[in-house]
């Protein structure tokens, strides 16, 4: 009680089935086992549905039949919430067993234990909710536990670089799990057909195995894809160990390798059993991968409407994305906001020909035109993340910006930050775009 689960649960935006709103609370009038009893009828019928969040009572834990259909039917999300803040929301309101302090403190010290039991995960806030919706576990020190979150057989799918640093401890971790270990070649070339042709081939995997992925996004995207095809698909698990590949890479399903005419063009949904998040391998990476992940965190703290002074960490970062891709996990939607800035940035990657600019300093240069449009200031953008223009063919970015896959019927349209938030399909006047964009570009 009170600990905040119909706030939590209602934030993620997908269906939420409250039992309190269906189990009558004069019920109780008749004992607290009559409506219990009646609770528990209720949460099995309720859990025979598919893909919603249960919102519990806080005392059904304690009818036996309901942790046995929890244990058996749900992942369960605890929210731990301490009994004073609990108190503090629910004292002076009519539910019956919120009437007096020490009662209250007490029922709350009876309970505790029964949570723990039946926890699979433990939630502070509406963040940790959203991550253990989408089976993402977000810890420092998770990789010396990837064992506990791989079912059966395995193969570890890594670059040289990463291997080398954290190959070892992965190992250490999956033990007799663990029946191949393959890498991928660092950086993009790992997300061709040539790599992803010897990958398939070396795979030993039966159906019932899982593609554990360590590494940084090219590794993540091309071993999710490998994962989404060998034998019609098999189960996967990305550890991300770059901050591009935590905060957004290995969030949100989405898989996919390169083609001559252009970046990510072959691909499939194909969500991850569990997504294992250790922030601690952040450490080992190179400052110039830490920028390119900035701009990224940058992106979605703008998202979120998060002051810049204080940008999210991983955990929030990957709890934003992870909720819109909840509920818009095929792109169809809300999930379009996560382009920000990105229209421009892929026009200047094209006229690049993807050399001399990274993706980080693009993101960088298409936020700063991406808030320009929106009537936003960009001074804190460019204080944290300096993008300097780029010198590419003017005429070429255009060219490539016009192509956007997002444009409609030859108008221009974008990701912009409006009054309540993002706004995505965004048509803007093709004049205004090219005077953003040519402000990007230097010489
Ligand atoms: N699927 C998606 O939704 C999605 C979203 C964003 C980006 N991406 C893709 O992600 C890719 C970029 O990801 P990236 O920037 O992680 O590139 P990357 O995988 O090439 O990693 C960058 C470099 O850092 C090294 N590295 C990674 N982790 C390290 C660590 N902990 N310590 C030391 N070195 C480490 C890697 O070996 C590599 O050399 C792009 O191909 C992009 O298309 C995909």
């Amino acid at each position: 009680m009170g600990a905040g689960k119909t706030t939590a649960a209602r934030s993620l935006g997908v269906p939420v089935l409250v039992t309190d709103d269906v189990v009558p609370i004069e019920l109780f009038e008749q004992g607290e086992a009559a409506f219990r009893e009646a609770e528990a009828r209720v949460v099995e019928s309720m859990l025979a549905q598919d893909a919603v969040i249960l919102d519990l009572g806080g005392g059904a834990i304690t009818t036996p039949r309901v942790r046995e259909l929890l244990k058996e039917k749900a992942t369960v999300v605890w929210l731990d919430v301490d009994v004073d803040t609990c108190w503090e929301r629910v004292k002076g309101s009519d539910r019956p067993l919120a009437q007096n302090y020490d009662d209250f403190k007490r029922l709350y010290e009876e309970r505790r234990p029964l949570y723990e039991q039946v926890a699979d995960v433990k939630a502070r806030d509406a963040h940790d909710v959203a991550l253990a919706a989408a089976g993402i576990v977000v810890e420092a020190g998770a990789l010396q536990r990837l064992g506990d979150f791989v079912q059966g057989e395995c193969a570890l799918v890594s670059d040289p670089n990463v291997a080398g640093i954290h190959g070892m401890d992965a190992q250490l971790a999956l033990g007799a799990k663990l029946r191949q270990s393959l890498e991928l070649p660092a950086g993009e070339e790992a997300k061709t057909l040539t790599a992803l042709d010897r990958l398939w081939q070396e795979l030993r995997l039966d159906r019932s195995g899982t593609l554990v992925a360590l590494g940084g996004g090219c590794t993540t995207d091309a071993a999710g894809f490998a994962a989404a095809t060998y034998l019609r698909g098999i189960d996967w698990v990305p550890v991300p160990t770059s901050l591009v590949a935590q905060v957004d890479a290995a969030i949100g399903g989405k898989t996919a390798i390169d083609l001559p005419q252009g970046k990510n063009l072959v691909g499939a949904f194909h969500w991850p059993t569990r997504t294992i998040v250790d922030p601690a391998l952040l450490q080992t990476l190179p400052e110039r991968e830490r920028r390119e992940g900035m701009a990224e965190v940058v992106k979605t703290s703008l998202l979120a409407g998060e002051n810049l002074h204080d940008p999210l960490d991983v955990r929030r970062c990957a709890a934003f994305k992870a909720a819109i891709c909840l509920r818009d996990p095929h792109d169809q939607g809300e999930r379009k906001q996560l382009n920000l800035g990105h229209t421009f940035a892929h026009a200047l990657e094209a006229a690049a020909a993807y050399e001399g600019v990274t993706h980080g300093q693009a993101v960088a240069l298409g936020l700063k035109a991406a808030l320009k449009l929106s009537g936003r200031d960009t001074s804190l953008v460019e204080e944290i993340l300096e993008p300097k223009p780029v010198r590419v063919d003017r005429e070429r970015a255009w060219a490539a910006l016009q192509r956007d896959k997002k444009n409609l019927g030859g108008e221009l349209r974008l990701v912009l930050l409006g009054g309540d938030g993002p706004e995505w399909d965004v048509p803007v006047p093709a004049g205004d775009v090219r005077t953003a964009l040519d402000e990007l570009i230097s010489g």
